[in-house]
């Protein structure tokens, strides 16, 4: 007799376009059987899902681990940051894998192999962020862009990262011409410095200046330049990490116009804001990333255009440093390594607050947390989903646990969280990767590096 592995009975299945209740039969790791009724006869293990909502585990498409940054690494790496994720309900990332100067696109891979492989436990993809075009990339990138790496990255800030506007329009054109996607980081660089050396200057030192260098008038400037490029060769892009309202007008407004234009944002735009930067005792350094947390006005443009379709995605840019590495700023705000963790609350901090709040429905939910990121990266639908065939990825969530998120009961390799004291109701409370319980109630339970590297298809423009 036909026997699954695994039984998952009587919830509430979510997606980005159904709610309803059945069973769910799995085998080797694939979803197999969607019914009403599965008898209990015909399997090996059961999950019992009542009252509980079953939805495609969480897609964070924008991860920083073990990264090199401002003169430091970020404190998780590919164990430690999957493992925290995989509590919070999330089951596959795809990570920024950066370029050295000296490195080719195909030595970087290996290097980022070499950082995820055996460590990872969930399955993890790479955004290649090219920092050197040269003859040798401009060889490379079509390739990979046809061999599993359908996404690219392109920094319009950082030194020793960043490209020109040329060579963003490069890039641009090999992935429009090749079945790929860039994706953007979106600042103005030389109006980022003249403010620094003003500031620095009349001795304003302090984490707040972060901020004040950087204002959203930068990030919306930037963000218009790289859509407009991408217009003009009408290829796709995706600008990450997007701030506030003014930046995210000019996406909607691409759209609008039938450009293949998106956008991404995260918990800390949404949930955070610039007065952050005023806590005391050097604690404002917590908040210090790229672009800055903005006015508290944006949070409630961002929930708009998340709803209404102007952006598409939610991610966390987890990039974690520890207190102790973020005083390398004390002094200079311009030394504080930038970024911030967020990894493991993104989907308990987007349910309470997107969906509990009134902004979004439990399905668009889904859909900018698992659906859209997995097709956007060409992983849809074996991720991101909950179908016959696709990857058993599956988060057990209970709309009724009630949650303070603090540093004490988060796993991420980092000893402060942005969101402590956070009061949620609603936790990921059981997490299968292709079918395997891998972390319940809070406790990691699967095996080490168990992980995959996953080779994309085509980007989908959603
Ligand atoms: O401050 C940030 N966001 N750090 C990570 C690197 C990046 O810009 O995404
Ligand atoms: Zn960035
Ligand atoms: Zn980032």
């Amino acid at each position: 007799m036909f026997t699954y592995d695994l039984l998952i009975k009587n919830g509430k299945i979510v997606t980005s376009g159904d709610c309803y209740i059945a069973d769910i039969g799995i085998k080797n790791g694939k979803i197999k059987d969607i019914s009403d009724e599965i008898a209990l006869d015909k399997t090996k293990k059961v999950f019992d899902a009542s009252g509980k909502i079953v939805m495609p585990g969480g897609i964070d498409v924008h991860t920083h681990l073990d990264m090199p940054f401002g003169g430091t690494y970020s404190s998780d790496n590919f164990e430690t940051g999957t493992k925290a994720a995989a509590i919070g309900g999330t089951t596959s990332i795809i990570d920024y894998a950066v370029q050295p100067k000296d490195k080719t696109l195909n030595e970087t891979i290996d290097i980022w192999n070499e950082k995820a492989k055996g460590k990872a436990v969930i399955d993890y993809g790479f955004h290649l962020a090219v920092t050197k075009l040269n003859d040798t990339t401009r060889e490379e990138l079509p390739k990979l862009l046809k061999n599993g790496f359908p996404s690219f990255k392109v920094f319009m800030v950082y030194d020793g990262m960043r490209l020109r506007d040329g060579e963003l329009m490069e890039i641009l054109k090999i992935a429009k011409d090749n079945d790929g996607l860039v994706c953007v980081h979106a600042e103005n660089y030389d109006s980022i410095n003249y403010r620094i050396e003003g500031l620095l200057a009349e001795g304003k030192t302090e984490p707040i200046y972060h901020a004040v260098s950087r204002p959203q008038k930068c990030e919306a400037e930037a963000t218009n330049r790289a859509v407009k490029l991408a217009e003009m060769l009408d290829a796709p892009i995706y600008i990450v990490h997007v701030s506030n309202g003014e930046a995210s007008d000019i996406i909607t407004n691409s759209r609008k116009q039938g450009f293949k234009t998106m956008g991404e944002t995260c918990p800390q735009y949404l949930l955070l804001s610039i007065d952050n930067y005023r806590e005391e005792d050097f604690n404002g350094a917590k908040y210090v990333m790229s672009p800055p947390l903005r006015e508290s006005f944006n949070q409630e443009l961002l929930w708009d255009d998340l709803r209404l379709g102007g952006l598409q995605s939610i991610a966390t840019d987890h990039c974690p440093f520890f207190m102790d590495q973020k005083r390398m700023g004390e002094n200079d705000f311009t030394k504080i390594p930038n970024g911030a963790p967020g990894i493991e609350a993104r989907m308990a901090l987007i349910h309470h607050f997107g969906v509990n709040g009134g902004h979004i429905s439990m399905e668009r939910f889904v859909e900018l947390t698992s659906s859209n990121p997995a097709k956007i990266f060409g992983m849809y639908p074996q991720k991101g989903t909950i179908a016959v065939n696709s990857d058993a990825d599956i988060v057990i969530f209970d709309t009724d646990k009630e949650v303070t998120i603090s540093i004490d009961n988060l796993h991420e390799e980092v000893d402060y969280t942005p969101y402590e004291g956070f009061k949620v109701k609603g936790y990921p409370i059981a997490t299968f990767s292709r079918g395997e319980l891998i972390a319940e109630n809070g406790e990691y339970l699967g095996d080490e590096g168990r992980g995959l590297l996953l080779k994309r298809g085509k980007p989908e423009i959603q």
